[in-house]
């Protein structure tokens, strides 16, 4: 067994997801292959998990009803992550995002913030 390291291979939690003028202001983009959301308002950058707290199904944004919908078990959760139906248990999770030196927006999914967390650029 001492052959086979135990090692678990993960995408790097920290990285670049683009400038800031990707994202067009008052839009949630979905970023499929970190499993999160930027969102750009009027006041800065936040990034949400997508990852659903229930049982980790990738949710879903549905910007008629502004909620994020969980296609697995039907959990809801409003533009601050909390939950308002079904059966997930916390919030989803905010990730501090900040701005590098070369102008690239970067987050970190082990830097968990709060929701009022906002990258001002
Ligand atoms: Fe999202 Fe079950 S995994 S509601």
């Amino acid at each position: 067994r001492f052959l086979v390291p135990n090692v678990l291979y993960e995408p790097p939690s920290r990285f670049k997801l683009g400038i800031p003028n990707d994202y067009p202001t008052g839009m949630v983009v979905k970023n499929d292959e970190q499993r999160l959301f930027i969102i750009h308002t009027t006041e800065g950058f936040q990034a949400l998990s997508a990852i659903c707290t229930h049982l980790r199904c990738v949710v879903n944004w549905d910007a008629r009803r502004s909620v994020y919908l969980c296609p697995c078990h039907g959990s809801i959760f409003n533009t601050k992550g909390e939950v308002t139906g079904g059966p997930a248990p916390k919030p989803l999770e905010w990730y501090r995002i900040t701005l590098s030196e070369e102008g690239y927006l970067v987050i970190d999914k082990r830097d968990i913030v709060d929701h009022g967390y906002i990258l001002k650029v």
